[in-house]
């Protein structure tokens, strides 16, 4: 038989039947592997046939087929769903753990809202799965989406579909509903899952949450519907009109409209009470047959919620109180140094595997510099002074998806011999001095963009998904790019259709996965990616202390490229009109600020922007809420505000795109002055400033 052939005696016939047959092969082992997560061939045999079939080809160009096996990259399943952007971002929520924090949540509440009286809360078991949003339009379920970033989310419909507590169709329900709540896998399920992946000789979940993410992202929904899935409903997103009064009240209403809710769900007004309720879903957390990670605490009423409502990414009517972190014990075999995108020394520690809550941990972190030697981050004692050394017993914790840390070190195991850490003064990667600034905890690589590693890690974040997320350019990619010398910053990635595509092809396509098409495919992502939008290039650019969400801030306040850049570079740290300017933007502090002048300010980072820029048509940012009425206008709150706290008033008047100061200048458009209000209100006259009461601004905004 043919397959049984070396590849110099196959004739032209068996060649074309060898390749057809390698290819179904091949198609079989990647969806086997990818999308069922369940392998059918080691990856030893996977390279073998590939191989095969790439030598036939060699010796056949013209019998080389249009599904070539070669002309396919290992595409991640993600690439195979659509994108659905919520018409209500999908926040995540903020953390509490311990009854402090619960305090401290329920302070920050009364004080925004200002003396509110009796405020009620309602408590609910945190489900440890992947959150979902339902779309039903007029009853109808017409989409399904993860969450994504917040913002845009996976479109898994066909597969939500197939879970039995999702109904297709709902009555009496708002024309649009949108139903938020989390996908799980039970216990008993989990393990039934299991132990028919392991006879079948494929791929096993390390815990019942991984088990649910991978078995509701599959590009095939049969496989999804073969997989018990579960859905508690908790939340919603766009709705035509209100549910209910209160959270309870609409959780009930979602009840009756045939979704399961979770039946611990409870409504108290005393935070004693509260807790108390936290302590009884504990105490039965393991009889509950599915995982959770704490108790959510959301602000019953409605229209309080309203108020209250959001940070950047998180409600501040609700909060998570996390269950206690899970604990084992370990030896440390080796502490390796990682050196991340902006130079930083982390050490990671290398144990002896364990399994801590059901999740085996070999690698953790240990932080810092400090933390090893027995420091906090404010040079005080912590784990009693011990230090940790290479040999010792240590205590891991995890708790629920953060990167498990090492907590204690057992001193009466610690062999005679032992010796100190001795932490690196110079870059593990590239022999720069690695060096700590006043007040760092963290040690940094100095070598900038010399260094691979920081090089790497940041090509590896421009090509992130927050950022340029390139279709077909991913970690993976930008890494091997770089070790053959292709791309060393992120200009580079612009210039590879320049350099290796047309003409110079060959280079790209004789590599490992890559074919004709996926190299064309590739150049072609590249170039939609040259008009980006300002906030994802400015995010892309890695600067320390920049996050998605103040990229985003720093592109609507400047609009665009030029203005951004024309800013960064006359800005000086602490001084002029461009330093305040950046600074009066909300959420820019100081120490983000500086950072971002800092890069703006280093000739070689300096250079590389420039290159890249080059390369780019970044796109002008949206003004938000550009419909309001009070958007782009400065507003001064003076005197006594009765119907709200000045907390909230500014933040409901930045939400309406309005800059709150606290100052009245010539710059200022509207002043509203309460009871009291003194020296800011002369002034807003004399000046001849619109001048309002809390009423006229309230109806201003429309909130009357
Ligand atoms: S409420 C606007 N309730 O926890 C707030 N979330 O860590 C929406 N989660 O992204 C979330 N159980 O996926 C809420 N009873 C519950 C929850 C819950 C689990 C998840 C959810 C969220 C994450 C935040």
């Amino acid at each position: 038989m043919s397959e049984n052939k070396v590849v110099a005696d196959l004739s032209e016939t068996e060649a074309r039947a060898e390749l057809a047959r390698l290819a179904g092969l091949l198609a079989q082992a990647n969806t086997a592997y990818h999308t069922e997560d369940a392998p059918v061939i080691s990856d030893a045999e996977y390279d073998a046939l590939k191989r095969r079939n790439a030598e036939i080809e060699a010796r056949f160009p013209e019998l080389k087929r249009e599904d070539s096996p070669t002309e396919q990259v290992g595409a991640a399943p993600a690439e195979g769903f659509g994108k659905i952007t919520h018409a209500v971002r999908m926040m995540s929520l903020a953390n509490a753990f311990d009854d402090e924090d619960v305090a401290e949540f329920d302070a920050s509440v009364r004080k925004y809202l200002g003396a509110p009286g009796e405020i009620a809360y309602t408590a609910e078991p945190k489900i440890d799965g992947l959150s979902l949003s339902l779309r039903y339009e007029n009853g109808v379920l017409i989409s399904a989406a993860t969450r994504g970033d917040g913002e845009v989310g996976e479109n898994v419909t066909a597969n939500a579909r197939t879970i039995n507590d999702i109904p297709h169709e709902i009555t009496g329900a708002p024309e649009v509903l949108e139903v938020r709540g989390e996908v799980y896998m039970s216990h008993a399920d989990f393990a039934a899952l299991n132990a028919r992946q392991e006879e079948r000789g494929g791929k096993t979940f390390a815990n019942p949450r991984n088990a649910a993410a991978g078995s509701l992202r599959q590009l095939d929904p049969e496989i999804t519907r073969s997989r018990p899935l579960k859905f508690f409903a908790y939340a919603w997103g766009e709705i035509s009109e209100p549910l209910a009064d209160t959270q309870l009240g609409a959780i009930k209403r979602l009840a009756d409209l045939g979704f399961t809710t979770n039946p611990l769900t409870e409504r108290h007004t005393e935070i004693a009470e509260i807790i108390a309720h936290y302590h009884r879903i504990e105490e039965q957390r393991a009889r509950l047959g599915y995982d959770i990670d704490g108790v959510v605490y959301k602000v019953d009423n409605l229209e309080l919620q309203r108020r209250l409502g959001f940070r950047s990414t998180t409600p501040r009517w609700a909060i998570a109180h996390k269950f206690p972190a899970e604990l084992a014990w370990t030896q440390l075999e080796a502490i390796d140094i990682q050196v991340g995108r902006t130079g930083a020394l982390s050490p990671v520690a290398r144990l002896t595997p364990v399994t801590v809550g059901g999740v085996v941990v070999s690698n953790a972190t240990l932080h810092n510099e400090d933390y090893i030697t027995g420091l906090d981050s404010k040079g005080e004692t912590i784990r009693d002074g011990k230090d940790i050394r290479v040999g010792d017993w240590v205590q891991v914790y995890r708790a629920g998806d953060v990167i498990p840390k090492v907590a204690d070190v057992d001193l009466a195991r610690r062999k005679s011999d032992s010796v100190p850490y001795t932490f690196p003064t110079t870059c593990p990667e590239c022999g720069s001095a690695a060096i700590r600034e006043e007040g760092d905890a963290v040690r940094r690589c100095t070598g900038g963009l010399i260094c691979p590693a920081q090089a790497v890690e940041k090509l590896k974040h421009f090509v992130s998904r927050g950022a340029f997320d390139i279709e077909g350019l991913g970690a993976k990619q930008v890494e091997q790019f770089y070790k053959d010398g292709w791309v060393k910053e992120p200009a580079d990635i612009f210039e590879l259709k320049e350099k290796y595509g047309p003409g110079n092809m060959a280079q790209l396509k004789n590599r490992e996965g890559w074919g004709e098409k996926s190299a064309n495919k590739l150049f072609d992502a590249i170039d939609e990616r040259r008009a980006i939008p300002l906030a994802k290039l400015i995010f892309g650019l890695g600067i320390r202390h920049v996050g998605d969400t103040s990229a985003g801030l720093l592109a609507t306040h400047y609009g665009t490229w030029e203005a951004f850049e024309a800013a960064m570079k006359t800005a000086e740290i602490g001084i002029g009109a461009a330093w305040e300017d950046l600074l009066s933007i909300d959420g820019v502090g100081d120490v983000m600020a500086a950072s971002v002048v800092t890069t703006f300010h280093q000739e070689a980072e300096r250079a590389s922007i420039d290159r890249l820029v080059a390369q780019l048509s970044p796109l002008e940012a949206e003004k938000p809420k550009s419909d309001s009425p009070v958007s782009g206008k400065t507003v001064v709150f003076t005197g006594t505000l009765e119907k709200m706290t000045r907390a909230e008033a500014k933040a409901r008047a930045e939400s309406l795109g309005a800059k709150v100061s606290g100052s009245v200048s010539a710059k200022t458009d509207l002043v509203v002055a309460g009871p009291g209000a003194g020296s800011k209100e002369k002034k807003a006259r004399d000046l001849g400033i619109e001048l309002l009461d809390e009423d006229g601004w309230l109806e201003l905004i429309g909130d009357a």
